[in-house]
């Protein structure tokens, strides 16, 4: 049996289970010359596959009503006549969300699981691992005895953002939303300091307290109040590095924010948004010092693992309320 899930609706808010259909089909797929069958192991969720389920204009199609959602996967491949992928082997790439599906192997990578677990080319050594390689180092031009900020720290791109920071000799503050991932921060990443935005009053005061000379680089992964509370602590040309904005990613009004320009103005200061696909040239050099580092155990990273299938969708709504640690992973 092949299990798919598909876009039903666009949401409107916050998404919910009845914006996803589920859909079972009694038979078996083959292989035709240069295609291979490819079997799903882990599914990677993410928040920017909310901006795909709207169709307002963006960076990448939106998700057609009635198809497949698409997103990070890893696959085992059980059937092959493609030349370049032997049964056994594993890849990942952009794949639907279906339990089995053919594939012509275009655009997908294949991996070694001796090298690191499957998952990690999900997280660490995947889309999360290098958007927080290259947005802070091309961006953000890191100079040791600089203060980064990270904001959303705890998960997938955030941890990994503040780790490279300590190895790159940064004083580093993560901005998460529970004391026990406030506690993780310290304790299991090394940031120097960590800050609860759920239990904090006056995010501006505590971020001038962890902060004592000011902060010279900041790494968004949320938007909204937080980073205009950090726009009030930034020093002469500071870099924000914009990676994502999930604090507004559900909102159905243009939030209020405070002007930046008079900060930037003031402070020589930069503000750049990316994607991570604009270093697609970078993801060698990005992945070879990944790997390396994880290798000689100066970078860590956690994951948390749903499992089951069926459990996609609700995984990928758990995001918005922070049930991840690290990476959220699907195990099918
Ligand atoms: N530009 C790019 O190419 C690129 C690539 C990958 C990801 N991104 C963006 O980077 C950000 C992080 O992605 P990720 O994959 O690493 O996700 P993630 O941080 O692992 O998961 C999302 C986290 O966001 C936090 N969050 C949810 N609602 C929030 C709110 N209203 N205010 C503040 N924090 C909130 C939650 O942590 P708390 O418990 O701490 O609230 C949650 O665990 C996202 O904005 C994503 O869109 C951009």
């Amino acid at each position: 049996m092949i299990q798919t899930i598909l876009l039903k609706k666009r949401p409107k808010g916050k998404p919910t289970l009845s914006d996803f259909e589920f859909l079972k089909e009694e038979k078996d797929l083959s292989v035709q010359e240069g295609e291979i069958l490819l079997e799903a192991t882990y599914i990677s969720v993410d928040p920017y596959l909310r901006g795909r389920m709207s169709d307002a204009k963006s960076y990448i199609p939106p998700f057609e009503i009635g198809k497949p959602i698409t997103s990070g996967v890893v696959a085992k491949v059980i059937a092959s006549k493609n030349d370049k992928f032997k049964q056994g082997d594993y890849v990942s790439g952009m794949m639907d969300w279906k339990t089995q599906q053919v594939s012509k192997g275009e655009g997908l990578l294949k991996i070694n699981k001796d090298l690191a677990p499957l998952s990690a080319y999900l997280g660490i050594l995947g889309m999360t691992g290098l958007t927080a390689y290259c947005g802070l180092t091309q961006i953000g031009k890191p100079q040791a005895g600089e203060t980064l900020v990270v904001s959303g720290a705890a998960g997938a791109v955030g941890s990994v953002v503040g780790q490279i920071g300590k190895i790159l000799g940064l004083y580093v503050v993560g901005i998460a939303g529970t004391d026990e991932k406030v506690a993780m921060l310290t304790s299991d990443f090394g940031f120097d300091h960590a800050i609860n935005y759920n239990t904090t009053e006056d995010m501006g005061t505590a971020l001038k307290t962890a902060c004592p000379d000011g902060i010279d680089i900041y790494f968004d992964n949320v938007g909204g109040p937080i980073s205009d509370a950090v726009l009030f602590n930034i020093n002469k040309f500071a870099r924000m590095i914009i990676c994502g904005a999930i604090s507004v990613y559900n909102n159905t009004e243009i939030p209020k924010s405070i002007s930046v320009q008079p900060f930037l103005v003031k402070n020589s200061a930069l503000m750049q948004g990316f994607i991570v696909s604009n270093y697609s040239e970078k993801f060698p050099e990005a992945m070879k010092q990944l790997s390396t580092w994880l290798a000689e155990d100066k970078l860590t990273y956690t994951e948390t693992t749903v499992e089951g299938f069926e459990n996609t969708p609700q995984a990928f709504l758990d995001l918005f309320e922070g049930k991840n640690k690290g990476k959220m992973i699907v195990k099918v």
